[in-house]
C-alpha cells in the first residue's frame, strides 16, 4: 500500500504539522514504504478517490485535523487511516469533555471551569475574577477549550492577570478552560495500540529552560531538556502508564495517543489531556519515547499504516 501522510491543514499548528508529517514521510521512505505528503485542500478528495490501495496517516494537529473533521471525510471516502475514529477524536480534542470522561474512568484531573466568551463580556472582568478565583484559587492556566501546542495558553498567577489571559485565549476559541495549575513534574506518556493489548511507552519528563513549556520551548531545539524515562519512582511511573492506558481506552482511541500529565509533590498523577495526533517533530516527545524504548521510528510508522490497512 501507498501511504499518504496528511500534513498542514488550517489550524494554528499548521507549521508543526508540516514538520511532523515530513519527519514521518522520511522515516517511512527509509523503510522502503512508498509515501507522499498531502495538504488538506480542495484536491484531497479527488486525490484519494483516484487511488485505491492507499492508507492515510493523518498528522494534522489542532482544529479540523485533530477534532475528527478530516477523519469524517476519510470515512466518507472509504479510505483507511491511522488513528482514532472521528467521534473519539471529538471527545479527546475537547478538553473539558475529555477531562470529564477520564475523571469518570477514575483518573485525577485538575479542577476547572469552562467559560464562554459571552459570559466574560456580560459579567465583566472584575466579577468574573472573583467568581472563578474563589472557586479555583490561584495559580490557574487559561487555555482554549480545544487546541494544541500551547497556542492561547497563559499561566495566571495574579488576579489582575486573568482578563488579559482570557482575551488572548478567546483569540483561539470562543470558550476558555480555566484550570487549576498543579505544580510538580510535567510528563507525557505515549500509547501504541497495534492490536492486542495497548502498550504504554516510557514516560518523558519535560524540563523547559524557561520554566514554561510554551511554543518556543516545544519547538526550539535545545530549549527544553527531556528525560526518558522520567526521573520518578517506579510506582509513580507505573501509575502514569496506567493513566495513559486508561485515558486511551476511556476515550475510545486506537493506534496511538499521548497523554500529558503533572505529577505533584506527593507523587499523584493529574491528567491534563490526551492527544490523538501527537507531535512527531524533532523536538516532540512521542518519538523520544519510542527511541528510548528501542523502537525504530520508521518501522513503527510502517506498522501503524499496515495495521490501519488491515
Ligand atoms: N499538539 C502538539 C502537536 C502535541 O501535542 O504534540
Ligand atoms: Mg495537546
Amino acid at each position: 500500500d501507498r501511504v499518504v501522510v496528511l500534513a498542514g491543514g488550517l489550524s494554528p499548528e499548521r507549521d508543526v504539522s508540516l514538520r511532523s508529517g515530513h519527519r514521518i514521510a522520511e522515516a517511512l521512505r527509509r523503510v522502503d514504504v512508498e509515501v507522499s505528503v498531502h495538504d488538506v485542500d480542495a484536491t484531497l478528495f479527488a486525490h484519494l478517490a483516484a487511488d485505491a490501495g492507499v492508507v492515510v496517516f493523518p498528522v494534522l494537529h489542532g482544529v479540523s485535523g485533530e477534532d475528527g473533521t478530516v477523519r469524517e471525510v476519510l470515512e466518507l471516502a472509504g479510505v483507511p487511516y491511522v488513528g482514532a475514529a472521528p467521534q473519539a477524536c471529538r471527545f479527546a480534542f475537547d478538553k473539558p469533555l475529555a477531562k470529564a470522561i477520564v475523571s469518570r474512568a477514575g483518573l485525577r484531573t485538575p479542577a476547572s471551569v469552562t467559560l464562554p466568551r459571552q459570559v466574560f463580556h456580560d459579567l465583566g472582568a472584575a466579577a468574573l475574577s472573583r467568581l472563578i478565583l474563589d472557586k479555583l484559587g490561584l495559580p490557574v492556566f487559561v487555555k482554549p477549550r480545544a487546541g494544541g501546542s500551547a497556542f492561547g495558553v497563559t499561566a495566571v498567577r495574579g488576579r489582575d492577570e486573568l482578563a488579559e489571559a482570557l482575551m488572548s485565549c478567546f483569540g483561539y476559541h470562543d470558550e476558555a478552560l480555566i484550570e487549576l495549575a498543579v505544580s510538580g513534574t510535567e510528563i507525557t506518556v505515549g500509547v501504541l495500540d497495534l492490536g492486542g493489548e495497548p502498550v504504554a511507552l516510557p514516560a518523558v519528563e519535560i524540563v523547559p529552560d524557561s520554566g514554561v513549556y510554551d511554543y518556543t520551548a516545544r519547538y526550539t531545539p535545545g530549549a527544553t531538556e527531556f528525560f526518558c524515562p522520567a526521573r520518578l519512582p517506579a510506582a509513580v511511573l507505573a501509575e502514569a502508564a496506567h493513566a495513559a492506558l486508561t485515558a486511551h481506552r476511556a476515550l475510545g482511541l486506537r493506534d496511538l495517543s499521548r497523554t500529558d500529565m503533572i505529577v505533584d509533590r506527593d507523587g499523584r498523577v493529574h491528567v491534563l489531556e490526551t492527544n490523538v495526533a501527537p507531535g512527531m517533530t524533532d523536538t516532540s516527545t512521542f518519538p523520544i519515547a519510542l527511541g528510548a524504548a528501542g523502537y525504530d521510528f520508521g518501522i513503527v510508522c510502517r506498522d501503524l499504516a499496515a495495521h490501519a490497512a488491515d
